[in-house]
């Protein structure tokens, strides 16, 4: 079967407009002959007569507005084709699709201003969640980018290191271990803690620490938010463990006091994470180097 092809689209929506060959020949720098060859291939096609000339008018037949309409649709399709591409080559109205844990978000949001200054135009789609879920959704090909804790072996990403991520011990000002100078890590045994749930990279490099210490933590409550581990530990509930970034404030005002305690911080990292084989838009690697740039410390990079 043969079939219609866009120049034969194009060539008669341009007659259809006019209402004239000549003129559409004009208009599509083409000879009258060349124009005239191109609908009747339609015509022969369809088996059909798309314009009749009544003196010295031409109409447009039956067949011949709804090829009108099939080819406007056509080009405006592809108008908008070629226009969500032309942005998806330019950094400027480009969109980038970003996913960061719970703890690094002050972090991001803070690199994300300054990003934002300078490429404003970019649309930007931030997914907060915790480690797992920001895995997953590396995993399923949802974001461009993940700014997250250490990744896991064999899972096929880049991510490079940007920025230091000290945890460290938390507990009310008021409490006992507060006025230590020195707490060992024993000291921490009998008390209770406020953990992060299961998934939380926090908790997981906090339980790998005491456990290649032979010791286990006596957890007394789980929460999802680092927010609600703090107002926990504030209203004397237990202590927590928690990202020193997460705290700026409460230090500040002195609600939290950060306890010395031996072999802390655990000193983790924040790296910024891609798939290997992910093609970054404009946007998406002008935000990783971004990131890069502003990372206050040498980044090493690693492939996972
Ligand atoms: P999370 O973040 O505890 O909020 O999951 C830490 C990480 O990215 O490892």
């Amino acid at each position: 079967m043969r079939r219609l092809t866009l120049r034969q689209f194009r060539v008669f929506e341009a007659v259809a407009r006019r209402l004239s060959f000549s003129r559409a020949a004009e208009e599509l720098h083409l000879s009258q002959p060349a124009v005239s060859m191109q609908v009747r291939g339609i015509e022969t096609i369809l088996g059909l007569p798309l314009t009749e000339q009544l003196g010295k008018k031409i109409f447009l037949t039956e067949a011949g507005q709804e090829v009108l309409y099939a080819s406007q649709a056509i080009t405006a399709r592809l108008d908008d084709l070629q226009s969500n591409l032309e942005q998806l080559r330019s950094l400027d109205s480009g969109r980038l699709n970003l996913a960061v844990t719970t703890t690094v978000s002050a972090v991001a949001t803070d690199i994300l201003a300054r990003f934002r200054g300078r490429h404003p135009q970019v649309s930007i789609h931030l997914d907060v969640s915790n480690r797992e879920s920001v895995l997953n959704q590396l995993a399923t090909n949802r974001i461009d980018l993940a700014i997250m804790g250490q990744v896991p072996d064999g899972l096929d990403l880049e991510a490079i290191r940007f920025m230091d991520n000290p945890l460290v011990v938390i507990a009310p000002p008021h409490h006992a271990l507060a006025q230590r100078r020195k707490v060992s890590i024993r000291d921490l045994a009998t008390e209770p803690f406020l953990v992060r749930e299961a998934g939380s990279g926090t908790r997981g490099a906090m339980e790998r620490f005491f456990d290649a210490r032979g010791l286990e933590l006596h957890t007394s409550m789980e929460m999802s938010s680092n927010e609600a581990i703090k107002q926990a530990v504030q209203a004397g509930l237990g202590l927590g463990i928690l990202s020193l970034q997460t705290l700026e404030q409460e230090l500040a005002l002195h609600r939290l006091a950060v306890l010395a305690v031996e072999s802390f911080p655990i000193m983790r990292h924040w790296y910024v994470v891609h798939r290997i084989d992910k093609r970054l838009s404009p946007a998406a690697q002008a935000f990783k180097s971004f990131v890069l740039q502003s990372a206050p410390q040498t980044p090493g990079k690693t492939t996972r």
